[in-house]
C-alpha cells in the first residue's frame, strides 16, 4: 500500500530522508487484511510519528492507528509525539488537530529542501495546492 499513491517507502522532511518501511511500525487489519500503516521513530522520549496512511479512509483507521501509538508511547514514558506534515495536505492538519496534535511550526518553504533530497516530490500537493511549507505538530502524550 506504500506504493498507493502514498510516495514510496522513502519519505523526506527536515532535510533528512528515511525508508518507513526500515522503522518500527503499527498495521491496522480488517478481515485479515490489512487497512492501514502507521510507522514511527522512537527518539529520547520524543516519538515521531513518521508515516500514516489509510487504504480507504474515513473509516476509522487513521485514529485507531494513533490511539494505539499513543497508549504504546504512554508505556513508554515518552513525552511528545510529533510530525510533520505539508501545508497542502489539509486533510491531514483536520484529522491531526481534531486527535489532540497542536500546531508548534512552520518552516516556510522546507519542501524544496526535502525536493533535493527526493526529486520526484511533486511540485503541486492536494486541491491543487502549490506543495512547499512543512508544519509540525506535537501531542503531549503526558499532558492530558
Ligand atoms: C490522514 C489519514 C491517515 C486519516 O486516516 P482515516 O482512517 O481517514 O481517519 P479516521 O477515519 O480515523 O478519521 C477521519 C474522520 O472519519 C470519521 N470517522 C471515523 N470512523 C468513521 C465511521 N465509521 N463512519 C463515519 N465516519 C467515521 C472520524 O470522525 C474523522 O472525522 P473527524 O476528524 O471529524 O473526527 C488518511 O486520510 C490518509 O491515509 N491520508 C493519506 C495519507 C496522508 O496524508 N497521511 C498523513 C501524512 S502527514
Amino acid at each position: 500500500m506504500m506504493d498507493a499513491g502514498f510516495g514510496g517507502t522513502r519519505q523526506a522532511r527536515r532535510g533528512e530522508i528515511f525508508d518507513t518501511v526500515a522503522l518500527p511500525g503499527l498495521v491496522a487489519e480488517e478481515d485479515g487484511e490489512p487497512t492501514g500503516l502507521l510507522s514511527y521513530r522512537p527518539e529520547d522520549g520524543r516519538w515521531e510519528l513518521f508515516f500514516i496512511a489509510a487504504r480507504r479512509p474515513w473509516r476509522g483507521v487513521g485514529t485507531a492507528l494513533v490511539e494505539a501509538l499513543v497508549a504504546l508511547a504512554r508505556e513508554a514514558a515518552c513525552t511528545t509525539i510529533w510530525l510533520v506534515t505539508t501545508n497542502d495536505n489539509l486533510a491531514a492538519l483536520r484529522f491531526y488537530q481534531r486527535r489532540g496534535f497542536v500546531l508548534v511550526a512552520l518552516r516556510p518553504g522546507a519542501v524544496t529542501g526535502s525536493r533535493r533530497l527526493k526529486p520526484e516530490i511533486p511540485l503541486v500537493g492536494a486541491h491543487g495546492i502549490p506543495l512547499r511549507d512543512e508544519l509540525e505538530l506535537e501531542h503531549g502524550v503526558v499532558r492530558r
